[in-house]
């Protein structure tokens, strides 16, 4: 009883702790990048933590050192990806009160998988930027792979994509949305058709992520590198066809994801940056995405 109390007085404690200094902010590096290399997440993290001051900024390593880091964003599979992280996020106490989540290309739909599938710590704001929720159908360039390299996994996309052993190896393929073969895509995507709930609907992953408090989606205007640039907003070409646009409200994943409800809440936020991919300047990220963070 008296190991209870304690216990009891110790969460209260911490619980405002937690409450009153700013919320931590997560971040998840995109393909090609890694947690830390100083000009790319390393200055995102320093920015934050010069901009609200005192907060705790992770930004996620996915394996053991970078180079396993890097890797990963090609060859580990998602699920594991998202294992991975939320195990780690659930070991960190400094996020037991919460946090904020920024996701970087690929690394947003991440995210929102870990929203999706682990509810604890409690993500309380979403931000994606240049993710791709509803997969890519083209690769026009990649970034950080010379070219050779960058050719050959575009060929390697349009002509195996669905292939059993790709969807295991790579992660691209994984969220390769081929709008010719709707069905084909839905059957085996080994990650995307799963988390935006095409193949069966799972309830738990309507209600966790309608336990956000808001879900950001930042799109850039002029991308070069995913395709249809639309994804980035959860729009995508309507099915049978790769020119005409199905914007969200008009796709079944509105209503199948539990996104119209989070619209009609008003959790849901589009932002569109003039650039490509993922170029945007420090004084866009300190308007548009520090006032974001700071609220708790
Ligand atoms: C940031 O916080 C530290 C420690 O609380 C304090 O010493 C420093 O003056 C603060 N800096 C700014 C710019 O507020
Ligand atoms: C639905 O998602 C939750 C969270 O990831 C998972 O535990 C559960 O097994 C899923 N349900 C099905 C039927 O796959
Ligand atoms: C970027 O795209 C927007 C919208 O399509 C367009 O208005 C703008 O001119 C483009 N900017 C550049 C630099 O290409």
């Amino acid at each position: 009883m008296v190991l209870f109390k304690g216990l009891l007085i110790l969460t209260i404690f911490y619980g405002a702790l937690a409450a009153s200094g700013p919320l931590p902010v997560v971040l998840w590096h995109g393909m090609g990048d890694t947690c830390c290399f100083p000009f790319s997440m390393g200055s995102i993290k320093k920015l934050i933590e010069t901009e609200i001051n005192g907060t705790y900024v992770l930004s996620l390593r996915i394996g053991g050192n970078i180079a396993l880091d890097y890797e990963s964003g090609f060859f580990l599979h998602p699920d594991d990806q998202v294992r991975y992280v939320c195990d780690q996020l659930i070991k960190d106490e400094q996020l037991a009160g919460g946090y904020h989540a920024i996701g970087f290309s690929q690394g947003g739909q991440f995210l929102r998988a870990v929203a999706q599938r682990c509810s604890s710590p409690p993500m309380k704001t979403l931000i994606s930027i240049g993710g791709q929720h509803q997969g890519v159908f083209g690769l026009p360039k990649c970034p950080s792979l010379s070219n050779n390299a960058c050719e050959h996994l575009r060929k390697l996309l349009y002509r195996a994509a669905y292939k059993e052993w790709i969807q295991r190896e790579l992660v691209q393929a994984t969220y390769w949305h081929d709008p010719l073969h709707e069905e084909e895509y839905r059957q085996k995507s080994s990650f995307l058709s799963n988390i935006n709930n095409e193949v069966f609907i799972n309830q738990t992953y309507i209600d966790n992520l309608n336990k956000l408090e808001k879900f950001v989606m930042v799109m850039f205007l002029n991308d070069t590198i995913v395709q249809p640039r639309e994804s980035q907003w959860f729009g995508f070409y309507a099915p049978g066809q790769d020119t005409a646009i199905r914007p969200l409200t008009q796709s079944g994943i509105y209503e199948d994801l539990g996104l119209d409800k989070m619209d009609h809440d008003g959790k849901l936020l589009h932002l569109s940056v003039e650039g490509d991919h993922l170029q945007m300047t420090s004084t866009w990220f300190i308007e548009n995405i520090i006032p974001l963070l700071k609220k708790n």
